[in-house]
């Protein structure tokens, strides 16, 4: 079912899993701060040490090995490699540390796939304003060359910002994430705007200086459920399906793939909002300039991190100045869908398929990679983890049928996650791995769970079999 050179991948990001947070001279990011804030994370805990993968990385790549994979998705620590954020302070220890990562998965046949920013920003950049900041894209810009000139040679799949739909809402609407803002229906905009700035100075950047000669592929990776009307025949609720659409997965996607601009339900939702709100301005959502590098076309492959999916009805316009207020949408989840460890993670593998496809539709037919997909267990921990490993099973089906039925042209799979780690505001209560991390152990040891063996076999089934 899946075109040969399809890439097998797992995926980690640097907090969640290295641990190390001062060792070597790494800097602080907004995480370290943000745990140690009481009340912040689940029993106040911390990825301080977590899977330690900053001195244990060997055995990270034995659990790649192990599983077969083709391609391992991480992420760099950027307070890990400029410890305040800046190139004028360059740490070579964290620099030798993802010089060694990358050149034993290169040693192994393994590419690298690797995202530049996945949550953790260094303190020091946090101090100046962080993502508030207009002059965080030019900083960002900065950082990324430095990485293309120091791991472009060896790395040909990078992602810019993960999520940048949650890194703006949960840590600046919600505050349920780093560095835990509660500004609602005003900062989540600016965030995901100068997001968007610094993701497209990475582009050109790449595109003008590294291109041709180190020929990779770079894109930003955008999370969305798939979503679909409550009442399939009810106006209201179709209209609100493509309105929670459009403020989601078309907050990023639009400007990128399709006008270098947001999606106009959004902005006549926001603009008409503001006006009646009588906001001190124009609106909040931010406009594009003219002097602001172009977002269209910055991405040379559609990177889609996919849970879950929920069904949509209309609000009645009780959100106030909010996101939710905005949008004036509620989400509900089909009560035939059962559940993950995790109440947010319904388990709709046919879900995945639905997006693969309106993705198709609406982005102009775009390489995709499926950079995280994953099902969480809390509680008793169950080795023979049987409901994730039919997970994947399912949710690859899906995959497979996207490709084969409905043309998608998906290049990739990741699964969330190589390893248990720290699952940000749950911490170790929630596990996401396809290896058990025993936390409690000093050796921290690794143990694949049965979905991680059942992974490697469709892994090696489906690598022999690709064809052309
Ligand atoms: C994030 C991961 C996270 C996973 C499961 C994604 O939003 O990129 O860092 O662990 O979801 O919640």
């Amino acid at each position: 079912m899946f075109p040969r050179g399809f890439a097998w991948g797992a995926a980690t990001a640097a907090y969640q899993i290295e641990g190390g947070w001062q060792a070597d001279g790494k800097g602080a990011s907004i995480w370290d701060t943000f745990c140690q804030e009481p009340g912040r994370v689940f029993r106040d805990q911390s990825a301080s040490v977590s899977c330690n993968s900053y001195e244990l990385w060997e055995e990270d790549l034995q659990c790649i090995q192990q599983l077969g994979l083709t391609h391992y998705r991480l992420s760099l620590s950027w307070p890990r490699l400029l410890p305040d954020g800046t190139t004028q302070n360059v740490n070579q220890k964290g620099v030798q540390y993802y010089n060694k990562v990358i050149d034993d998965l290169c040693a192994c046949g393994i590419s690298p796939m690797v995202t530049l920013y996945h949550f953790d920003l260094p303190q020091a950049l946090q101090d100046q304003g962080g993502w508030k900041s207009p002059a965080i894209a030019a900083t960002f810009g900065s950082y990324a060359r430095f990485c293309f000139q120091t791991f472009g040679d060896r790395v040909k799949l990078w992602i810019t910002i993960n999520e940048p739909y949650i890194c703006s809402k949960l840590g600046h609407e919600d505050g349920i994430h780093a560095p835990g803002l509660q500004e609602p229906g005003t900062t989540a905009y600016l965030v995901g705007h100068n997001m968007l700035q610094a993701h497209a100075m990475a582009w050109h950047s790449y595109n003008t200086l590294y291109r041709a000669e180190q020929g990779g592929m770079i894109s930003l990776a955008i999370n969305s459920d798939w979503l679909e009307p409550l009442r399939p025949g009810c106006t209201e609720d179709i209209a609100a399906t493509e309105r929670c659409l459009a403020f989601t997965l078309g907050w990023f996607a639009w400007p990128v793939f399709v006008t270098g601009d947001y999606p106009e339900i959004m902005r006549r939702a926001i603009d008409a909002q503001s006006k009646k709100q009588a906001y001190d301005g124009d609106s909040r959502l931010p406009t594009f300039s003219k002097e602001e590098p172009a977002v269209l076309g910055t991405a040379d492959f559609f990177a889609l991190n996919y849970y879950t999916s929920r069904k949509i009805r209309a609000g009645c316009g009780t959100g106030g100045i909010s996101m939710k207020g905005d949008q004036d949408v509620e989400e509900v989840l089909d009560p035939s869908w059962p559940i993950s460890g995790v109440s947010w993670l319904a388990v709709v593998p046919c879900g995945l398929r639905n997006l693969l496809r309106y993705i198709k539709n609406t982005f102009n037919s775009p390489v995709v990679y499926i950079t995280e997909n994953g099902f969480a267990q809390v509680g008793k921990l169950q080795m023979e983890d049987v409901q994730r490993s039919e997970f994947y099973r399912d949710t690859i089906q899906e995959v497979g049928k996207a490709i084969q039925e409905d043309r998608v042209d998906v290049r990739g799979y990741f699964a969330w996650s190589l390893l248990d780690n720290f699952e940000w505001a749950d911490s170790y209560s929630v596990r996401f791995g396809l290896f058990h991390v025993d936390f409690a152990d000093t050796k921290l040891s690794r143990t694949i769970y049965r979905s991680g063996k059942d992974y490697a076999k469709i892994i090696s089934k489906n690598k022999c079999m690709g064809k052309t």
